[in-house]
């Protein structure tokens, strides 16, 4: 395994976790990678980021492919989360004589982490001279951690921005270009969806921060997936521009689940109704869908409609834990609504609503109950409802 260039003075020494299926409760059915950099001035050479634990040999293997790892003189921890920074006792090892930084957060993290591991503190408008090739540092809270960090060499204009404009995609090429720009940029949306989502307001900081200080870009090489360059550089910051904004559309996402087919009935009522009226529909069978992929479909949608049949007094399983991955990436000004179906005894629909408010979620677009089987007027109601949805995503 060898070292890849991305720069004049830059090598990509990560590494390719592509049987990766679980991104802690993410799916990840493109995998991802690891993303560490090697940057070589003319005194010292700098390794930005580590990898995983279990990846450390494959990242030690590339580094060996342009330098020695013992003659390495720096390592920059940008950010805590063990994806990066769960090797760095054993990167360490190989690279004694190294010095290791990162943000002031970043070293308390390291010390908790590793039980005592000592690092320094870098900050805004520190400098680190390689030899004719610099690095800087932008720390930038939440983005993802209150450690995160952003690091630039200005020589090469590349910005090293870790979780930042990351995507799960495991590939061998290293730029969007390469792998496919329009895929990159779907799983860039798809990363930010289930990581980000939350974090709109500090990743947007993090950008006017980054404009702030006139820093020149010609690559930016996050921590997963391909590096952005010439057009896909542009897109990608525009596509982050707009989420962090929480630009919608007239779009309804319909997610339901269903024990004898009476709540899948209702769902398709209730997307043909939204469609009629003009919305665009996204339909999802929680039970057979990747969470990842119903809230990509969220993300620049402006209305969610929850459905369950009733089990023993409350909602299946899916759509509970549905609720709970939500309650965590808090979707924000997304009109809500349930539905769905009981036999004996009602009470899903009472538990979504519930359970949606507990998240801080209001189902404002009130339920939809029937018993046993819809009958044809409950499908017309459905559809109703759904058309109501529709026009209220067209605003
Ligand atoms: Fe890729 Fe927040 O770690």
């Amino acid at each position: 395994m060898r070292a890849t260039s991305i720069s004049e003075g830059i090598h990509w020494v990560g590494a390719i976790d592509a049987g990766l299926r679980d991104f802690h409760g993410f799916e990840t059915p493109r995998g991802t990678t690891y993303n560490a950099y090697l940057v070589r001035g003319s005194d010292r050479t700098a390794l930005v980021d580590t990898v995983k634990a279990a990846f450390v040999p494959e990242l030690l293997e590339r580094v060996r492919s342009v330098v020695d790892p013992a003659s390495v003189d720096l390592i920059v921890v940008n950010h805590v989360e063990p994806d990066h920074n769960g090797g760095l006792r054993e990167v360490m090892a190989a690279m004694p004589g190294a010095r290791v930084v990162a943000s002031g957060s970043g070293v308390r993290g390291v010390a908790e982490y590793h039980g005592g591991l000592e690092v320094e503190a870098v900050g805004a408008g520190d400098v680190i001279d390689l030899g004719g090739r610099t690095l800087r540092f932008l720390p930038v809270p939440m983005v993802h951690w209150p450690d995160s960090m952003f690091t630039y060499c200005p020589e090469d204009r590349v910005l090293m921005p870790n979780d930042a404009l990351g995507q799960h995609l495991a590939t061998e090429e290293r730029f969007a270009d390469e792998a496919g720009l329009e895929l990159a940029l779907e799983e860039l949306a798809v990363y930010y969806a289930n990581i980000l989502m939350p974090l709109g307001p500090q990743v947007a900081k993090a950008v006017e921060k980054l404009a702030a200080t006139g820093w020149g870009i010609d690559t930016l090489a996050p921590s997963h997936g391909v590096a952005w360059r010439g057009e896909g550089l542009a897109r990608a910051l525009e596509a982050y521009s707009r989420m962090t904004a929480g630009e919608t559309r007239a779009k309804v996402v319909v997610a339901y689940a269903t024990m004898w087919g009476s709540t899948r009935e209702l769902a398709t009522a209730v997307a043909e109704g939204a469609r009629e009226a003009g919305a665009e529909v996204e339909l999802f069978d929680l039970a057979a869908s990747p969470f990842a992929a119903v809230t990509r479909a969220l993300l620049d949608s402006r209305v969610l409609l929850l459905g369950s049949p009733t089990l023993h007094h409350g909602m299946l399983h899916p759509v509970a834990g549905y609720i709970q991955y939500l309650s965590g990436l808090k979707p924000a000004g997304k009109a809500v609504g349930v539905f769905g179906s009981y036999g004996w005894s009602s009470g899903a629909t009472a538990q979504m609503t519930s359970r949606l408010a507990e998240a801080g979620i209001a189902a404002e677009l009130g339920e939809i109950t029937v018993k046993y089987r819809p009958t044809g007027t409950d499908l017309d109601a459905a559809a109703a409802w759904g058309r109501a949805a529709g026009e209220r995503a067209r605003g």
